[in-house]
């Protein structure tokens, strides 16, 4: 799958989104090692920091699916803003050293490793 097609999925899942609270409306899909993609939104709550990011659902739901290998993330946003920090903490962590893409409502992206995201990052491989 192409860089486009997997935003175009991010795309879709932003359409997901429960975002009342910030009108922020966030996108995810992660790609699999044998090609199935895994949507992610950003789900607010009305106890505020229950709020869950867009990334984070889509590997938690893929690993509660029993995905366990990952080899690129995209993240649609409408201003094209990077993954937050616990985002990339747990990318970093479940995800390795993956490409993360990050587009706005244009198709915008960069592309950025998580490594260069998230330098000396705290993780099981470290030593
Ligand atoms: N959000 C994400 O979904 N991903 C990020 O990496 C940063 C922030 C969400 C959380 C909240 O619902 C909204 O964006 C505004 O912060």
């Amino acid at each position: 799958m192409n860089t486009k097609e997997l935003i175009t999925h991010a795309k879709k899942a932003q359409t997901y989104s429960k975002s009342k609270y910030s009108n922020y409306a966030v996108g995810a899909a992660l790609l699999t090692r044998n090609n199935d993609v895994i949507y992610g939104c950003n789900i607010e709550s009305k106890a505020y920091p229950t709020t869950l990011c867009a990334e984070r659902v889509a590997i938690f739901s893929a690993i509660a699916q029993g995905y366990k290998d990952f080899t690129e993330i995209a993240v649609i946003t409408d201003d094209g803003a990077a993954p937050c920090g616990s985002c990339r903490q747990i990318i970093s962590e479940y995800c390795g050293n993956i490409p993360v893409h990050f587009s706005d409502k244009f198709g915008d992206y960069d592309t950025i490793m998580i490594d260069e995201l998230l330098p000396y990052a705290f993780r099981d491989d470290n030593e």
